[in-house]
């Protein structure tokens, strides 16, 4: 994990943002993906405060992992009763899972390397039968402002799409909230696809998902989030 990163220094402020495209657009989708999927052991891999599991029906046994010690006691506090065990290293889940989620987790890692490894720790815990959703906000848009979010991409900093790995600033307002500033990684479409594939994970579908249909700064045009469902090579 990156030194420094938001994660360590401001977890409490950070899960403290209700992040309403997050909660409006991006997770009722994925959390109707999960749901049409068979199985029912699940993983959630990097899952900070656990928000999302808080939406999955009862059928889920879930397990999650966070490196980040201060992630785990807010999602001990947040979903503690919803979660079998929550794992700060990920030998304690070895799984294999129906579904693992490996959501907003690219985009916080610095280290092309460190992305290969994590991909490649999903697919040893996934089957033939398994899925895989990464979840992202869109690499294509970035200079692109959302309903809750801009980046400094296409401001202060150009947007050069093909610099796999580079940092920019990002800005999340939910109205009327003072919101937060934080670092995340930008890494292209066609890295993230080899990645996955490098690490025996193909792409099934890709989903882009449009703005808060609810926020009146929704962005009608380009959408903030995309979901990669995957599975595994034979
Ligand atoms: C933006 S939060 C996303 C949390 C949650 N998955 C969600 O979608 O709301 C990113 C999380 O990834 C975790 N993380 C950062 N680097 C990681 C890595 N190398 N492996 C696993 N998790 C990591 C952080 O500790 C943090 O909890």
């Amino acid at each position: 994990m990156a030194i420094g990163s938001v994660w360590e220094e401001e977890a409490e402020r950070f899960v403290a943002i209700l992040h309403l495209s997050q909660e409006r657009a991006l997770h009722p989708e994925l959390s109707r993906l999960i749901e049409d999927c068979p199985g029912e052991q699940l993983l959630d891999y990097g899952c900070g405060d656990g928000r999302i599991l808080e939406t999955l029906s009862s059928r889920w046994v879930i397990d999650a992992y966070d490196p980040s010690s201060l992630m785990r006691n807010i999602a001990q506090r947040r979903v503690g009763s919803r979660v079998r065990r929550l794992a700060s290293n990920p030998a304690e889940v070895d799984g294999p899972y129906d579904v693992v989620l490996l959501g907003m987790v690219i985009l916080c890692i610095p280290e092309r390397d460190d992305v290969l490894r994590v991909l490649r720790d999903c697919a040893l815990r996934m089957k033939a039968s398994s899925r895989l959703f990464v979840t992202t906000t869109h690499p294509c848009f970035r200079p692109s402002h959302f309903s809750n979010f801009k980046t400094s991409f296409g401001g202060a900093q150009p947007f050069q799409y093909l610099a796999d790995g580079a940092p920019f600033e990002v800005t999340l307002r939910d109205s009327g909230t003072t919101g937060i500033v934080f670092t995340d990684y930008h890494w292209s479409l066609g890295f993230t696809v080899s990645a996955l594939r490098s690490q025996g994970l193909a792409v099934s579908s890709l989903i882009e998902v449009p703005d808060d249909p609810e926020s009146p700064d929704r962005n009608d045009l380009v959408p903030p989030f995309l979901i990669l469902e995957c599975n595994k090579l034979s």
